[in-house]
């Protein structure tokens, strides 16, 4: 099996936790879009969808599923978004697309994320894909340093801007032995809008893909 069936396989179980008559948040990526495709034929059985960025905006706009803002949202049973890296206590990596910030503020509003991986992006340690961390540009400067000072090598990703105008650093070389606390450190330092550290509003649910099917992991 590929790996892009594998994203398909754990994309459409996740159809599975879609409330009838309800608000769906929806990730952005390569597997959010299998899922994406998927929820077209649900389209008239959900209210609408909130998108956590414009090009996952633009395919659920293409099914004809409706979009939402979340500020007009009260209510957001899930959030399904996939993920670079998941460990054991469903803390993820995310922003390999550069819409971390979105799909962080769309999570923090949902009851319920249920993240969406094929076996590859499962790891006992988070940190050997490169953490994305979305930076306003005047700050490039200072946030790498204060980065470099956390042991990181923060690498500014080319040609790229994310969807609210600013830019992503790519910080290798972490070694993150507590998520959570890097999590709160990266996102604090001036000039930070976000990091791809998901570990204090982590996974509720992992739906991950394997050669043997799909695997469910709740939260401990
Ligand atoms: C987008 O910014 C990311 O957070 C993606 O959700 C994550 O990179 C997973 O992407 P794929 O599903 O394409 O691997």
């Amino acid at each position: 099996m590929t790996q892009d069936e594998l994203k398909q396989q754990a994309a459409l179980r996740a159809l599975d936790y879609v409330i009838e008559g309800a608000v769906v948040g929806v990730g952005t990526g390569s597997t959010a879009n299998f899922f994406i495709d998927g929820l077209a034929a649900f389209k008239d059985r959900i209210a609408g969808a909130v998108p956590s960025s414009e090009a996952s905006a633009r395919r659920l706009a293409a099914h004809g599923i409706r979009l939402l803002d979340l500020n007009d949202v009260t209510s957001l049973p899930v959030y399904i978004d996939g993920a670079d890296e998941i460990d054991h206590s469903l803390a993820m990596i995310k922003g390999g697309g550069g819409a971390q910030t979105r799909e962080k503020i769309v999570a923090a509003v949902a009851d319920k994320f249920i993240c969406i991986c094929d076996a590859s992006k499962r790891v006992t340690q988070l940190g050997r894909f490169p953490l994305p961390v979305e930076v306003i540009p005047m700050a490039r400067a200072q946030v790498t340093r204060e980065l470099t000072r956390l042991g990181g090598r923060p690498v500014v990703r080319e040609g790229f801007v994310t969807d609210n105008g600013n830019l992503i650093l790519d910080v290798h070389d972490l070694a993150i032995s507590e998520p959570a606390a890097l999590e709160t450190t990266i996102d604090g330092i001036v000039g930070v809008v976000t990091s791809g550290l998901f570990a204090k509003r982590g996974a509720d649910i992992l739906l991950l893909a394997t050669a043997q099917g799909v695997e469910t992991f709740a939260r401990a």
